[in-house]
């Protein structure tokens, strides 16, 4: 292939963002790790992509420095602020910052911890498929996903849950964050959710500190003596989470549920043998990875698949892509319920999804219900709304005929 195609590589086209895959594959053969036009380093095949998140060479991404040097150039307090948030999250945080951040609340995630929810999110699955009557489209999304995984957030966070709607459409501005560079308007916009989200909490705070609640929130409060967190990085941390937790759980469920409309005879298999369902979760998250690429930026000059990545460069690292690498997935475009699966869908190092037990359990429940409650589930629409965040790849809605 010319070198001319493979340059062609442009995140922000809208095939891209509507099919990414036969780009990867094109990039992946000719260049796995490809210095971009916007100067970043591409990296598309499993192997470099693994190496690099379990490289502690590689730094994460360092945006709230950034924001800090905008709010310089254009006076702007709210970057400022905005920055002071972003700089407590897990996600911009390296060693021993983040070790002691990520120690602070990982108790709460492990695979026992979470288990704890299953009731409560399988009474609310219950709920929501017992208002959907068959024999006429509806939207899994607005239907199912997005009111299960706003409820079980500030079940999980401990948020009043009468104010979940709210508490989703500020954390669905907010993920938006990791979509830079973005225009000056959007991150005015973003600053001012963060804001009225930050001062929520703070109020909340207050409450919640003399009249503890089940749920994380009061937790982080009550462990404050000993693990040392500020009240800011307590504030920070629900933030990041609220964020994460919704708008990639919605990835998983809308991509998840895709792949099997596509592909009714693997929907058949499940139908069958509900014991493939765990593994059949996996199997989606590497087949659409609901989270596609993680920011990397090198720490020191490093030699790396013979190439020189000097100090302050970028790697874009695409889990969509090491997903689909055949050298580690063979068959790697087919779905297989079957398959050795250690597919990088969650990341990988230390900073491996904090919420990977949550996410796998939401989707289990999803497809367990679905298929126990309706005999048949078909698409309504082959022109699907994708939502507009770069980072996360996922539908806005999912319109379905389901047969009772
Ligand atoms: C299918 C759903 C999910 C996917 C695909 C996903 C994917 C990821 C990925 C790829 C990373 C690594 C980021 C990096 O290396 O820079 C990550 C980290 C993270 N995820 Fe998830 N995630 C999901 C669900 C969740 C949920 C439900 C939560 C919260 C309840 C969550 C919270 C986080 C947090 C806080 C981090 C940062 C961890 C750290 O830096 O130490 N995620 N996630």
């Amino acid at each position: 292939m010319p070198i001319s195609e493979v340059m062609k590589f442009n995140p922000y086209d809208p095939q891209f963002q509507k099919d990414p895959y036969p780009v990867f594959e094109r990039l992946r053969a000719r260049e796995p790790l490809h210095k971009s036009i916007f100067q970043t380093w591409i990296v598309t095949s499993y192997a470099y992509a693994d190496a690099i998140l379990k490289d502690p060479r590689f730094l994460v991404d360092n945006l709230p420095a950034r924001l800090e040097d905008k709010a310089e150039n254009y006076h702007e307090a709210s970057f400022l602020q905005l920055a002071q948030i972003l700089e407590s999250w897990l996600f911009f945080l390296n060693p021993p910052d983040h070790s002691r951040l990520r120690r602070a609340i990982s108790s709460r995630f492990i695979q026992e911890s979470i288990e704890g929810l299953r009731t409560y999110v399988e009474s609310i699955v219950t709920d929501l498929l017992g208002c959907i009557a068959a024999g006429r489209p509806i939207d899994l999304m607005a239907n199912l996903a997005d009111p299960l995984v706003a409820s079980t957030t500030t079940r999980l966070l401990g948020l009043p849950d009468h104010e979940a709607d709210q508490i989703s459409s500020w954390s669905i501005n907010t993920i938006r964050i990791f979509d830079q560079p973005a225009p000056l308007e959007m991150l005015l916009e973003q600053s001012e959710t963060m804001a009225q989200f930050r001062a929520y909490l703070e109020q909340l705070m207050a409450v919640i500190r003399h009249q503890p609640q089940p749920g994380l929130f009061s937790e982080l409060l009550q462990q404050q003596p000993h693990s040392g967190l500020s009240d800011a990085e307590i504030i920070s941390t629900l933030i990041v989470l609220a964020a994460t937790a919704q708008e990639s759980s919605k990835g998983l469920i809308s991509n998840g549920l895709l792949a099997l409309l596509h592909h009714p005879s693997s929907m058949s298999q499940l139908r069958e043998n509900q014991a493939l369902i765990p593994a059949a979760v996996n199997e989606l998250i590497r087949y659409d990875s609901p989270i596609q690429y993680v920011t990397r930026r090198a720490a020191e000059d490093i030699l790396f698949a013979d190439q020189w990545i000097r100090q302050g460069e970028y790697a874009v690292v695409y889990l969509g892509a090491a997903n689909r690498d055949p050298a580690a997935f063979p068959e790697p475009d087919r779905l297989d319920f079957q398959r050795t699966n250690r597919n990088l869908g969650f990341g990988g190092g230390v900073h491996y999804c904090v919420g990977s037990f949550l996410a796998k359990l939401e989707m289990e429940v999803v497809l367990k219900a679905l298929l126990e409650r309706f005999s048949g589930l078909e698409l309504a629409s082959d022109s699907l709304e994708r939502s507009p965040t770069r980072l996360s790849r996922r539908l806005a809605s999912l319109p379905v005929l389901v047969r009772p």
